[in-house]
């Protein structure tokens, strides 16, 4: 057994019939470094099980007139334990950034909830040679005026490895990652867990899983069937 993590996005695909199968599928999981991020209105049926659930999204204030939003209170009150923040789909579709993420995560942290924060460059800025900067930038920005970082975790997630089948090499992987892993050091003098996500499938998952400083996945896709998304668990946890 390791300590490494495995957190599922479903992101908003699967209706009802889909989750009722998926639930069939997932009785017997029994792991809690796996944390399920199903789409917000099914979280109840996952709930209370041996596993951990995550929400894919919150907003910042505890409670009041914040018409189809969820707020950290509620999310902690109901069983929910991690919170995905900053993902790249809110921040391009939705236009989140890196101060709004700032303000998520400290009502997330105040109500005791695990934080996944996302970071990860576009190809464009690849290409120009910043993914450091990028990705330094996010992390500062993300991170500003913290007390504590225990209850972050960081998933490293390059843009243009998002539902592409497209990874970067796992040299490069473990670059970035040793890179925020410095810079978390630097500003907190702390260690945090840093996963990596974008294309993980079942067939890449063991070379993933051999980068020296990767502490666990982030699975879009190939977590919403779980005979792929059950052999990442096994690689990655056992
Ligand atoms: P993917 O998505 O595994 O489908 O590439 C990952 C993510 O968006 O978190």
């Amino acid at each position: 057994m390791t300590n490494k993590l495995v957190v599922a996005n479903f992101k908003m695909s699967m209706d009802t019939s889909d989750v009722n199968n998926y639930l069939k599928d997932i009785a017997t999981l029994d792991n809690k470094n796996v944390v399920i991020c199903p789409t917000s209105i099914y979280l109840p049926y996952f709930l209370k099980k041996k596993f951990e659930v995550g929400l894919q999204n919150v907003y910042k204030e505890d409670l009041g007139a914040y018409t189809g939003e969820i707020s950290p209170k509620q999310a902690y009150s109901i069983g929910v334990r991690y919170v995905i923040l900053g993902h790249s789909e809110r921040r391009q579709y939705f236009k989140e950034t890196n101060e709004f993420v700032n303000e998520k995560i400290k009502a997330c942290l105040k109500n005791n909830l695990k934080v996944i924060l996302c970071i990860g460059e576009t190809k464009e800025e690849r290409d120009l040679l910043k993914t450091k900067r990028i990705l330094k930038k996010q992390i500062v920005s993300c991170l500003k005026d913290l007390k504590s970082i225990q209850n972050v975790v960081i998933a490293y997630e390059p843009i243009w490895s998002i539902g592409t089948n497209i990874t970067p090499t796992n040299a490069e992987i473990e670059d970035a990652i040793t890179f925020i892993k410095d810079v978390v050091w630097e500003l907190f003098e702390a260690k945090i867990k840093v996963l990596y996500g974008g294309s993980v499938n079942e067939n890449n998952i063991k070379s993933l899983n051999s980068i020296n400083n990767v502490d666990g996945f982030l699975v879009g896709g190939a977590s919403t069937n779980y005979s792929k998304f059950k052999k990442i668990i096994k690689e990655v946890t056992e």
